[in-house]
This record gives structure tokens, C-alpha cells and sequence, in this order.
């Protein structure tokens, strides 16, 4: 369990974006290492997931060490049109087990649960909602 420093303060953001086309799985491994590496060193958690070239992450921790982190993802070229979907505070964190869980469409589609979804029109919020949903339908 990792203990947060509440003068900090909990956020999250959680954003979309496009892989670059030719990324290899060693690409991914690598973007994984380091990013697991980095956010155990930060008290940062979260989940990644990749499907039809488009990337979803939500990422939470410490508000100082996510702003920091969030301007290294941003910058960083083996993707790009990140779209923030959400980002504000946490009062407890939603993957506390995970320096950052992945997952791709053979573990789970997001795509799918979309199409499952009950309601006939997705607005910004209810998107950014339905994500979260997946994801942690995934954190058993
Ligand atoms: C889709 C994606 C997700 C990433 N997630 C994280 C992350 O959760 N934490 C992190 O530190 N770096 C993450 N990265 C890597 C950073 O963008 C950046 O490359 C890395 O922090 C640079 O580390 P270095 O300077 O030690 O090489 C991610 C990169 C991509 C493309």
C-alpha cells in the first residue's frame, strides 16, 4: 500500500491517444519498463490500454510527480493527438496495485464494451466515465 502524502494532495488524469504506426512490441516493452520504473519511484499508479492503435491511460498518484510525468508522456513522440479526457483530484487511488497495469485487445476490448453500452449517445463525460469503467472491470 503506498502512503501518500496528503499535503501533495491525489490526482489522476486520463487521456487518449495515437500510437505511432510502426511501434514494435519492443517498443511497448520498452515504454513499459520504463514507465513501471518511474512510477514505483513516484508512488504513481495506473493502467495503460492498446487497441486499434489508439492508447488509453489513466494515471494517478501525487499531483507534483503526475504533472511532471504528464509532460514526459506528452512530449513523447511514439505517440501523438493525445486528447485529455479528465484530470482532477482522487480521494483514494483506483489501481493501488498496479505501477501500470497493461492490457490490449486480447485481454479485453474497449471497443466492445462501448458497444455493449446501454446509452444512445456518449457525451465527453460519460466517454471519460465509460473508460474508467472498463478499466476497472479489468482490476480483479
Ligand atoms: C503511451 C505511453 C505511456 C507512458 N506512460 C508512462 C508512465 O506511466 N510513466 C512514465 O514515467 N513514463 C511513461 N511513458 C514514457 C515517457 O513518455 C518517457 O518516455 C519516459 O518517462 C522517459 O524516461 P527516460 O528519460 O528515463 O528515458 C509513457 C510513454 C508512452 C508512449
Amino acid at each position: 500500500m503506498i502512503n501518500d502524502l496528503r499535503v501533495d494532495g491525489l490526482g489522476f488524469f486520463l487521456y487518449r491517444s495515437t500510437a505511432r504506426p510502426d511501434l514494435t512490441s519492443d517498443d511497448m516493452k520498452d515504454i513499459l519498463q520504463v514507465a513501471r520504473r518511474r512510477n514505483q519511484a513516484l508512488g504513481l499508479t495506473g493502467c495503460l490500454h492498446h487497441e486499434e492503435g489508439l492508447f488509453f491511460q489513466w494515471l494517478e498518484g501525487p499531483q507534483a510527480a503526475l504533472m511532471h510525468v504528464r509532460d514526459l508522456i506528452l512530449q513523447d513522440s511514439r505517440h501523438r493527438d493525445v486528447v485529455m479526457l479528465d484530470q482532477g483530484g482522487l480521494d483514494h487511488r483506483r489501481f493501488q496495485d498496479w505501477q501500470m497495469r497493461f492490457s490490449d485487445r486480447d485481454r479485453a476490448s474497449l471497443m466492445d464494451w462501448f458497444a455493449r453500452s446501454t446509452s444512445p449517445t456518449v457525451h465527453r463525460g460519460e466517454y471519460a466515465g465509460g473508460v474508467v469503467a472498463f478499466m476497472m472491470s479489468m482490476n480483479v
